[in-house]
């Protein structure tokens, strides 16, 4: 597993620069007017998404499993942080009025959970949006770096991400996994979009063009 209480800080120096693009552009995808209301970001490391949220009016609530991430975000004093895992929200249901996750949903061990518990929490209408490690990618890392030759059958993958200052153990998910029957009985996909972010993501394969992470965004039934 990925530990990120090891390289808090470099993720946030690195990513700063290497992320500033995609972050706009989720940021973009957001409902217009955030001020009062009440956004819950899962795996929210550092709280780099805090801040934005925070200047825009929004109160922030942030949860990451990681103390050193989490001692990182109260330090900025945007928002409300707790330590806690993503699969196990300490929070009521229906109780924020939008929840996001900028790469974190693919440390889960069960992503369908993680959003199950996502819908859980967001009021009735109220959006989920998500960027996470695109599988495309997940399983051209795992062939090269770990000789996964299994698309279907979970297993760990490594990743080295941000000009290789950061080596990742993560476990490997489908798209099918994001897009449960389950998880499209409680809410409506409005959007899905597919990007690449090399350098940030290692080009494993010289020259081929794949989708690194995907958008999903969802809008509770
Ligand atoms: C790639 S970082 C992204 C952090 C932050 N969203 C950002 O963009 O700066 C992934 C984050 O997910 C957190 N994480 C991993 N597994 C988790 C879990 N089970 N529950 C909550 N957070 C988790 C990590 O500690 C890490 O901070």
């Amino acid at each position: 597993m990925g530990d990120y209480n090891n390289f808090a800080e470099i993720y946030r120096k690195k990513t700063f620069e290497l992320e500033a693009k995609s972050r706009k552009h989720f940021y973009s995808l957001l409902p217009f007017n955030l001020k009062n209301s009440k956004i819950l970001d899962i795996g929210c490391g550092s709280g780099q998404d805090a801040v934005y949220y925070n200047r825009i009016g929004a109160k922030v609530f942030g949860i990451d499993i990681s103390e050193k991430e989490i001692e990182m975000a109260e330090n900025l004093k945007v928002g409300i942080f707790s330590v806690g895992d993503m699969n196990k929200l300490p929070f009521n249901d229906s109780c924020f009025d939008q929840v996001t996750s900028f790469y974190a949903l693919q440390a889960s061990q069960n992503v369908e959970r993680t959003i199950i518990e996502m819908i859980r929490v967001v009021k009735k209408g109220g959006f989920i949006l998500i960027q996470t490690k695109h599988p495309f990618r997940t399983i051209i890392e795992g062939w090269k770096n770990n000789n996964k030759l299994n698309y279907y059958t979970s297993s760990n993958v490594t990743s080295r991400i941000l000009k290789n200052s950061v080596i990742l153990d993560e476990p490997s998910h489908t798209i099918m996994d994001y897009l449960s029957k389950e998880i499209l009985n409680q809410a409506e996909l409005i959007l899905l979009e597919e990007h690449s972010d090399f350098p940030a993501s290692e080009e494993i394969i010289k020259g081929l063009i794949y989708p690194t992470y995907m958008i999903l965004k969802f809008r509770k039934k």
